[in-house]
């Protein structure tokens, strides 16, 4: 079944297909108004953008549609592993350093959960006395680390950049790590593994039910008896997802670079669309990075962890390991295989 995500900006309308392997954005028009409105529309960049949402408008200027004989224009969207902000590793790596070089993170709380989650998750691959897989791995932040104290850990992950990233950090770092391209939403690899982590929100990069059950499932098969799945994923604000998606908010400040995030919210797939705008002195908006998290609320990972054969084993709000509450910023969760 496709998961179709309808959004209109002033007389456009466009669908997401989201279920498709590559997005496409189909862009509907009556066909005699098609190329000149869309093109005015592009050039101008103001009026019909003003009385529609702005992101969208901002995401229609970056595509480069092509018009069928219909007069319908059709873009490809990326999928998100090719996200920019995972086809730069470089630009990834600086905007979220590793426990190491977390003191170029200006926010105090911030730079205190880049330490905490890898303390985390090293004391998880250490409990589970085995071989340890880390699916979506990025550039292995954590994957090295976790390798560099000892532990046999395969990284996983489906952009090729991030991929080719965290093979030469760890040929520096003088770890032998196994680094695979994946789709978490439906993976083979060889042999079990005691855990399998999926840190860092990388699991809202899967934006349908179907790929979520896809994805829990392929991990279950991948556990060793008694193996453990952990992960995490944030806690939604609703003030956040609330907010006028014309407005921009400071999300983050990493060494001289700052992140001005606007996002609107489809209440009914529950996924964000995000444009974040980097900045540095001198050189306001020097990258535009827009990107798409899906949105899980509390109950509903229960239910899904629950449908996919996992029981919760602990649920904390932070990487501190605090009990999960109402006002907790992350869902930070140990889980089990529940049936054989
Ligand atoms: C936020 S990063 C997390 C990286 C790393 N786990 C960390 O905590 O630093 C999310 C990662 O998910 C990867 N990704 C997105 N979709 C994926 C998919 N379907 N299968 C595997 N990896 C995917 C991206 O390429 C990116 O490296």
């Amino acid at each position: 079944m496709p998961t179709l995500l309808r959004k209109r900006a002033g007389r456009i309308a466009w669908e997401f297909d989201l279920s498709a392997d590559k997005f496409t954005l189909m862009i509907f028009l009556r066909p005699n108004q098609a190329q000149r409105e869309f093109s005015a529309l592009l050039r101008s960049g103001s009026d019909d953008a003003k009385d529609g949402n702005k992101i969208a408008h901002e995401t229609l200027l970056k595509l480069r549609p092509r018009q069928d004989s219909a007069g319908s224009l059709h873009v490809k969207l990326r999928p998100m592993h090719e996200c920019p902000l995972y086809s730069d590793p470089e630009l990834y790596d600086s905007l979220f350093p590793d426990a190491r070089d977390s003191a170029s993170v200006q926010d105090e709380s911030r730079r205190e959960r880049v330490l905490a989650s890898e303390w985390f998750y090293l004391e998880e691959a250490r409990k589970s006395g085995g071989r340890v897989l880390e699916m979506a791995c990025g550039s292995g932040r954590l994957t090295i680390p976790i390798a560099q104290s000892g532990i046999e850990i395969v990284g996983a992950d489906l952009s090729k950049s991030m991929l080719d990233t965290a093979r030469a950090k760890a040929d520096r770092a003088g770890v032998d790590i196994q680094f695979l391209e994946a789709d978490m939403r439906s993976f083979d690899l060889p042999g079990k593994f005691a855990a399998i982590l999926i840190p860092g929100n990388s699991l809202l990069h899967l934006f349908t039910l179907e790929d979520l059950m896809q994805c829990l499932r392929s991990v279950r098969r991948h556990l060793a008896p008694n193996g453990r799945l952990i992960f995490d994923i944030s806690k939604w604000d609703l003030v956040r997802l609330a907010r006028d998606a014309e407005e921009r908010h400071l999300v983050l400040t990493v060494k001289d670079i700052t992140i001005e995030e606007a996002a609107s919210y489809d209440a009914a797939d529950q996924i964000r669309h995000i444009v974040w705008y980097l900045s540095k002195p001198g050189a306001v908006d020097f990258r535009v990075i827009d990107y798409t998290l899906r949105v899980i609320f509390p109950q509903e990972l229960l239910l899904l962890l629950d449908t996919a054969g996992f029981r919760v084993d602990a649920r904390y709000g932070e990487f501190t390991r605090e009990p999960f509450t109402s006002s907790s910023p992350r869902q930070v969760c140990i889980c089990s295989v529940s049936a054989p």
